[in-house]
């Protein structure tokens, strides 16, 4: 029997949720700022942190590499003036796929890193071929040794580099070790992510010469120096799509949600009003979500930014279950990305798979049931099913969804949902 956590989510469904939720700073883009302190020594102010799981992995592995971190009243305090070492051991790599990043800028800062080449994760191979093709055109040496991923570079050198995908992290270890490379390098169709942009935004406070960040085409003109700076990280555009569509799941669903950016959710935005979610910006980090009329059923594509991100396509895909018609999602980026459908049909929902299609039939009532989160947002997406369903659900595997999302019960408790965390 396969095991499940000693922590889960007990959930009451289909009471109407009402009030103000603040969205917390973007996981993806903490990670990447976390990462890149490691390019010029000294102390750094993180505001707007997220505590998840992920963050607190990222940080264990930056103390192991020498640096102290610690959380303060309103800031994380990071210095990385002792760094004395370029190995990230295999037990902390291998909890988080992002420790990809100390690639780049291990390289960047000290010549020289290794980090366990990272396995295939719930939802995908997600090979790091690009990463690699990249810094070797950086003048990088790569090899595997026991597992490990070996990259050593005496004088990185700037270059033109074409990824051939857009991938986001491959752009960002690129970014950063670019930052202090000799020369001017050319980053051609880089992701545009808003967290891309904002790594970009955090190196040149520190110093760097960046500049086409959020287009096809990124110039970074190297420097020897760079110098600490202090960061505020930019909301997440994930955990606010997340409460977008809890906004429009029930019919007395009204949500106002705070510190939340519309202009990097233009996509899932468009696709909710179409859906039948009423959406209104109420003030320049603020807007209003609540279901304007019967959900009708819609097409889903997922693509890099600014396309439909692929991180709130099981959460759509809850959203769907209750539209009227036959739906299409389709998964462009992840070959393995709905695990969570099984589950979801275990509630009631009527979805099929055919390839990289999910074809889901609404309107479906859910019902509650024991379910288990497969990874993250896959996670998400099951709470919010639960919060829509009649009876108890229970989510199992919850420590997924905590590396993502911070005090997500806690904030849905304050919204008035009936959910509560048992320990076994
Ligand atoms: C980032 O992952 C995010 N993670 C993911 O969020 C997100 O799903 C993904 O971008 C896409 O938006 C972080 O930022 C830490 P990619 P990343 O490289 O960089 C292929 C979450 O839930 N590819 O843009 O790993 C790859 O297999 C996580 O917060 C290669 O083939 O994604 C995939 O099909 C999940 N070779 C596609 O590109 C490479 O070298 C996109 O991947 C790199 C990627």
């Amino acid at each position: 029997m396969e095991r499940v956590s000693e922590r889960r989510y007990v959930i009451k469904g289909g009471y109407p949720l009402k009030g103000v939720v603040e969205v917390s700073g973007a996981k993806n883009a903490a990670l990447p700022a976390i990462a890149a302190t490691l390019l010029a020594p000294g102390e750094y102010r993180l505001k707007r942190v997220p505590k998840v799981k992920d963050v607190l992995c990222m940080l264990k592995i930056l103390e192991f590499l020498g640096a102290t971190w610690s959380f303060e009243k309103d800031a994380l305090i990071i210095n990385t003036s002792g760094i004395n070492k370029t190995s990230v051991p295999y037990e902390l790599a291998t909890q988080i796929r992002a420790s990809v990043l100390f690639l780049g800028a291990l390289l960047g800062a000290k010549g020289e890193a290794e980090v366990p080449l990272p396995g295939g994760c719930a939802i995908g191979k997600r090979p790091i071929d690009l990463h690699l093709k990249g810094m070797e055109k950086l003048g990088a040496e790569i090899s595997l040794y026991h597992g490990n991923l070996r990259v050593k570079a005496l004088n990185l050198k700037g270059c033109e580099i074409v990824l051939d995908f857009p991938s986001v992290t491959a752009t960002e270890n690129l970014l950063m070790a670019a930052s202090v490379a000799e020369g001017e390098t050319v980053i051609k169709n880089a992701a545009k992510e808003p967290e891309v942009v904002f790594l970009a935004e955090v190196l040149k406070s520190m110093g760097a010469h960046i500049k086409g960040e959020g287009e096809d085409t990124i110039y970074v003109k190297g420097k020897k120096k760079l110098k600490p700076a202090h960061i505020e990280i930019i909301p997440d555009r994930i955990e606010a799509g997340t409460f977008l569509v809890l906004g429009g799941l029930l019919e007395e669903n009204e949500l106002e949600i705070k510190n939340v950016n519309l202009s990097y959710l233009e996509v899932p935005v468009s696709k909710l009003r179409e859906i039948g979610v009423y959406v209104e910006k109420t003030g320049k980090r603020s807007c209003l979500v609540k279901r304007e009329k019967s959900l009708k059923a819609t097409k889903i594509v997922t693509a890099p930014y600014p396309g439909f991100p692929t991180d709130l396509q099981p959460i759509f895909t809850v959203l769907l279950t209750q539209a009227q018609g036959m739906s299409l999602v389709v998964e462009n980026l992840f070959e393995n990305r709905f695990l969570y459908v099984f589950e979801l049909n275990r509630m009631g929902a009527n979805i099929k798979l055919e390839d990289r299609t999910a074809i889901v039939n609404g309107v479906t009532p859910l019902f509650g049931s024991p379910v288990k989160a497969t990874d993250l947002r896959a996670g998400a997406a099951l709470v919010l099913a639960g919060l829509c369903a009649e009876n108890t659900t229970t989510v199992y595997n919850v420590e997924l969804i905590e590396r993502g999302y911070e005090n997500f019960v806690e904030k849905l408790q304050g919204l008035g949902a009936k959910i509560e965390v048992e320990t076994l």
